[in-house]
């Protein structure tokens, strides 16, 4: 039975808070290699995606990480990333303390159900009061452990490593205590767009989550849509793979066109049908994009 099939899967974690809090330095020192160094002005463009193990008491875990970009022209996207994530760690810069979209990401995780673990960033810095974060964040329903809540809270310095590893425990702890976090693999492979962009040399590149069953080399997907074969997976090292697993996101190679962040993606039996899949999805687009034309020229008419 389909029950039997269910198989343990790593958490996945989005990353989220105000602007410049160090969600993109945090993700950076997680992986020890520099992300930031490649964005435009250090502000996040993507949202980028990546798996890392850990050990947790003697056992080894893997975790997948989303970042999200704090600027407010993308409260979609962190609407979005809230409903693929199982955990939220939500950064606040201890010198800055809570700010609107420290709140606008606490708000859309816990309207999504989703954990949060709160990581208070920059304790390096003069006047950090990692003290004043954790007061503040009560008035939100977040009250740390140490307080008599049930938050992890763990004080980080991005910048200089410090903190890592119990974030990441306090991550592993609370899926663990909170969620059952299991997913059939043993099915053709759905799961969400993370990002797409053209590629010059590659054509359309999308990050994708698979979230359930196993992603192939070969299978005709439909993303959004896009549609196509996959032709090849990057992880987040450079590495091929011929397969992704529930919870493991991929850079997948082979689309006709670009998805959007957000998209959902299926694998189907053959490429005709996601062609099929992804023509009536853009039918359906364009006849909404016209009913809203229409609707407001109707309104226009009556003034
Ligand atoms: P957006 O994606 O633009 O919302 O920003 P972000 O939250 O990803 O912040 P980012 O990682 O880009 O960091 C913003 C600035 O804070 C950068 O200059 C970082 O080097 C700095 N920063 C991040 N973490 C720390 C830290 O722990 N200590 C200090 N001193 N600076 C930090
Ligand atoms: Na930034
Ligand atoms: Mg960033």
């Amino acid at each position: 039975g389909d029950e039997d099939d269910l198989e343990a899967r790593p958490p996945v974690v989005t990353v989220m808070g105000h602007v410049d809090h160090g969600k993109t330095r945090l993700l950076d020192a997680i992986r020890k290699t520099n992300v930031i160094a490649g964005e435009a002005g250090g502000i996040t463009q993507h949202i980028g995606a990546y798996q890392v193990a850990t050990t947790v008491n003697d056992v080894d875990r893997k975790i997948t990480l989303i970042d999200t970009p704090g600027h407010e022209a993308f409260t979609a996207m962190r609407a979005r990333g809230a409903k693929s994530t199982d955990i939220a760690i939500l950064v606040v810069a201890a010198d800055d303390g809570v700010k609107p979209q420290t709140i606008e990401a606490l708000n859309h995780a816990q309207a999504a159900g989703v954990p949060i673990v709160v990581a208070v960033n920059k304790i390096d810095k003069e006047g950090a009061d990692p003290t004043k974060v954790r007061g503040q964040l009560t008035e939100y329903g977040l009250v740390a452990e140490e307080y008599g809540g049930d938050t992890m809270f763990v004080d980080i310095s991005a910048k200089q490593g410090m903190g890592i590893d119990d974030l990441l425990e306090a991550v592993v702890l609370t899926a663990d205590a909170a969620l059952e976090l299991t997913a059939n693999p043993h099915q053709e492979a759905q799961g969400i767009a993370i990002e797409g962009h053209l590629d010059k040399g590659r054509g359309p590149v999308a990050t994708v989550l698979v979230q359930r069953g196993t992603l192939h080399i070969g299978d005709a997907i439909v993303v959004g849509e896009a549609y196509g074969r996959v032709r090849a997976m990057i992880d987040e090292n450079g590495n091929n793979l011929t397969e992704a697993t529930p919870s493991r996101p991929v850079m997948v190679l082979g689309l006709t066109s670009v998805p959007g962040a957000g998209d959902n993606f299926l694998v189907v039996e053959e490429e005709r049908t996601a062609r099929q899949i992804a023509e009536k999805r853009a039918a359906r687009e364009r006849n909404a994009v016209l009913a809203r034309r229409s609707k407001r020229v109707s309104l226009e008419d009556l003034d």
